[in-house]
């Protein structure tokens, strides 16, 4: 019995492929500071947790494919408290999770070896959501020196071909942070439009800016037919378990077409939709203070990197990872050796080696992806794991 070249083919993800490891080096006793993964430490709005503890209902249904009305309605009011007042709830699609948002995009605006443009560093995911669609990912290389900001224009325009179904960002940037200006969209908007193709926008760390104006792609009304914007509580109220996203477009024929998909998985989970409904409930202090939290441990980060020897880092303007470059020929060893050799007053330290958030072959091998998903106590004793790592690993 053979398994499908398809599946041969994908990548085991460089963000949790190395969790075995972390695993033993546990077993042996050594504490971990996980820093791999987007993982929020963060509590979930008491709202939407007493929302799962008072779920009434006296059997758990499925619901309308397309999701439940009042968490569309829902959305319909939150998206006005960015600035966006023309959706209505038949605009909005709930997923499976942003993940599935961006699965089902994939597999309605393109046909095998139809191609999506998508600036690299990416979020790692998308490359087997693409290869699941049977979608080429052609790359367009955004550099650290620059700090991971929009590549020229004319770079996008040279990788349009006649199998270009989109143009697919993400803003805030997972895993580099930058937050595209509204100068930048404007550019591919207009880039798209004369093309015929879509924007897909991501969107999903959208509170979690700190420095630099952040412009929702559906406020630019003027281009909203071309648009699609993928979103997901699991960041915002830090319910990544709860599985619960969103597709967001003016577009009808397009969610016409992802219905159909949607109605083949029958709905997204119910008892945490209604999560979701209550997290929409969620005071704004909630998220001003966990904003305000990640800033500090941002500076924390950005700063403590700094000061080690040979490592470069981006400053990223929101979400919540860095794509630092280290003074090693390959990020992945270190990586590995991290978890295997390694250990400082018993402690070590998990990174996500960054070559597969590329697709350009060799690009990103010295880089890695840090999530500053830790309190400042632990990113202190995190960065000194890292710092003394990298003294051991160049001195062997
Ligand atoms: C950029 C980006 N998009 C989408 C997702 C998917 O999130 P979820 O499926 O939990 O909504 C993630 C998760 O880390 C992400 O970083």
């Amino acid at each position: 019995m053979q398994m499908s070249h398809r599946i041969s083919g994908f990548q085991a993800s460089p963000i949790r492929r190395l969790s075995p490891l972390a695993r033993a080096a546990e077993k042996r006793g050594t504490k971990i500071h996980y820093l791999n993964i987007g993982q929020p430490d963060i509590d979930t709005p008491q709202v939407a947790l007493d929302a799962v503890h008072n779920y009434s209902k006296s059997f758990i249904p499925y619901g309308p494919s397309e999701g439940l009305p009042e968490l569309r309605e829902g959305l319909v009011e939150y998206y006005k408290t960015l600035g966006v007042n023309d959706l209505e709830s038949d605009d909005i699609l709930i997923t499976t999770g942003g993940s599935e948002a961006l699965q089902f995009t994939f597999m309605a605006l393109c046909d095998p070896f139809d191609e999506i443009i998508i600036p690299e560093p990416y979020y790692t995911n998308v490359t087997s959501f693409a290869r699941a669609a049977m979608v080429n990912l052609v790359p367009v290389t955004s550099l650290i020196e620059d700090n991971f900001s929009l590549p020229p224009i004319e770079e996008f325009e040279s990788k349009i071909t006649r199998k270009t179904g989109a143009i697919l960002i993400c803003s805030p940037n997972n895993p580099t942070g930058y937050i595209y200006t509204k100068m930048e969209m404007l550019q591919l908007l207009e880039l798209v439009k004369r093309n015929d193709i879509f924007l897909i926008v991501d969107e999903v760390y959208r509170e979690f800016c700190y420095n630099g104006e952040f412009t929702s792609i559906l406020s630019f009304s003027e281009y909203s037919d071309r648009v699609i914007c993928v979103d997901s509580f699991s960041k915002r109220y830090s319910m990544c378990g709860a599985r619960i996203g969103a597709l967001v477009t003016k577009n009808r024929e397009f969610l016409d077409s992802v219905l159909k998909l949607s109605q083949a998985r029958l709905c997204p989970p119910d008892i945490e939709q209604e999560a979701a409904i209550a997290a929409l409930k969620t005071d704004t202090v909630y998220i001003d203070n966990v904003k305000e939290e990640y800033k500090k441990r941002r500076d924390f980060l950005c700063e403590g990197l700094s000061k080690i020897d040979g490592v470069i880092s981006c400053v990223p303007k929101g979400a919540f990872y860095l794509v630092a470059q280290l003074p090693v020929d390959n990020a992945e060893d270190f990586a590995k050796f991290l978890l295997n050799d390694f250990s400082y007053d018993g402690e070590s330290v998990m990174i996500a080696p960054a070559e597969d958030f590329y697709v350009t072959n060799g690009i990103g091998k010295k880089q890695a992806r840090i999530a500053y998903v830790l309190n400042t106590n632990e990113l202190k004793r995190a960065i000194k794991c890292l710092d003394e790592g990298l003294k051991a690993y160049n001195s062997r």
